[in-house]
């Protein structure tokens, strides 16, 4: 089978710092192009990671007949735009979280996607890491017993105003930024879908955006999501999952690091922790998981990992959040 080629849609931070390092890292892609807005920016990334070619527009790569897959980590307003132009191009494309900021623009990008037969993907790495498929299987075969309660925490701290995440009309904030690892994961581990929320947020008086979020999802027969983040408060990040028989603690979840193993523990309900349990993961490169994850999807005709109706369901529920936040009460949810 002959390796399929990437072309990175941008010269975006995540790109250079972490999805193309990992990228590299496999035997099973090529990464052939990189554009940027500037073609000197895009030549020097090109020259750093020795990539083939440069392009000095977005236009140029989503037109090259050579890739066969686009990935798009442009900031979150414009993801629609480009997965569009890009799927109408005959490319597949892996777009960075969150897909979409309003629901109502899923059904024309799933009928594109069939249209021209081009897989879309949510780029959600996390799932591609052992430790959450592991920890699926546990939950799943009932080891913590029945799973009542998610609770995570998720932090940093930017005050940067020209960030994307400290712009507004560009979806940042919190809880598109990153609670969307929440609502992505504990709808992953009780495998259905929130049919209520409530949310509270604060508000940067002059970014406008949220800055301190905690919702409730409300899962079916009385089982719930909890969860914080912030990007104003000290770096953080813990997912725990409460069973009637045991608790099930992902260290770090989120940002899993590359030089290093990382566990979950599992706890028999012992409040001075003596009877503990831990299980260590090798080091892996979640990046690099992700993407052969998404080649495979392409190659064996699978779903995507996150698939399109998936990010429409993460969009769904986060707009409702808001919802929830601005007018004070439950939201109930259909899809
Ligand atoms: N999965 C993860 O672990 C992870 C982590 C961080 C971020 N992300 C996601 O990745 C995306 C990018 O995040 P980032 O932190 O890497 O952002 P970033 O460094 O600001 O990069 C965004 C890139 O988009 C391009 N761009 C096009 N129009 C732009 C505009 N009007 N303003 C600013 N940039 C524009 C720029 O590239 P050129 O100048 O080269 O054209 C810029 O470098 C976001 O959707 C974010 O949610 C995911």
């Amino acid at each position: 089978m002959p390796k399929l080629n990437w072309g990175i849609l941008s010269t975006a931070k995540i790109a250079v710092e972490q999805v193309i390092p990992g990228m590299l890292k496999s035997d099973k892609l090529n990464i052939v192009a990189i554009a940027s807005r500037n073609l000197q920016k895009a030549q020097s990334v090109a020259n750093t990671f020795d990539i083939g070619k440069a392009y000095g527009s977005y236009d140029e790569i989503i037109d090259d007949p050579d890739i066969d897959i686009i990935y798009n980590p442009l900031p979150n307003h414009l993801h629609v735009e480009w997965t569009k132009k890009a799927v109408q191009a005959g490319k597949h494309v892996l777009c960075e979280k969150p897909l979409f900021l309003n629901p109502d623009e899923a059904d024309e990008l799933i009928a594109l996607s069939k249209i021209h037969q081009c897989m879309v993907g949510e780029a959600f790495m996390v799932k591609s890491h052992p430790q959450w498929s592991k920890t699926k299987e546990l939950v799943d075969k009932g080891v913590i017993g029945e799973l009542k309660l998610y609770h995570a925490v998720f932090s940093y701290y930017n005050t940067d105003a020209g960030n994307i995440r400290n712009i507004s009309e560009y979806g940042g904030g919190a809880l598109w930024d990153i609670g969307c690892y929440p609502v992505m994961t504990s709808r992953y581990i009780f495998g259905e879908n929130p049919q209520g929320v409530l949310a509270t947020t604060v508000l940067d008086p002059a970014f406008g955006t949220d800055v301190l979020s905690s919702a409730i999802l409300e899962f079916p027969e009385g089982k719930r999501a909890v969860f914080s983040v912030s990007s104003q408060m000290t770096p953080y990040q813990r997912v725990q999952l409460y069973g009637t028989k045991q608790s099930l603690e992902i260290q770090i979840p989120f940002n899993a690091p590359t030089d290093r193993p990382t566990r979950i523990i599992l706890n028999p309900g012992d409040i001075l922790q003596e009877k503990i349990s831990t299980e260590t993961f090798d080091v892996y490169d979640q990046y690099q998981l992700q993407a052969e994850d998404f080649v495979s999807a392409i190659t064996e005709n699978n779903n995507p990992l996150n698939s399109l109706e998936d990010a429409k369901d993460h969009c769904t529920i986060i707009n409702a959040l808001f919802e929830s936040a601005k007018n004070n009460q439950w939201v109930d949810l259909t899809y």
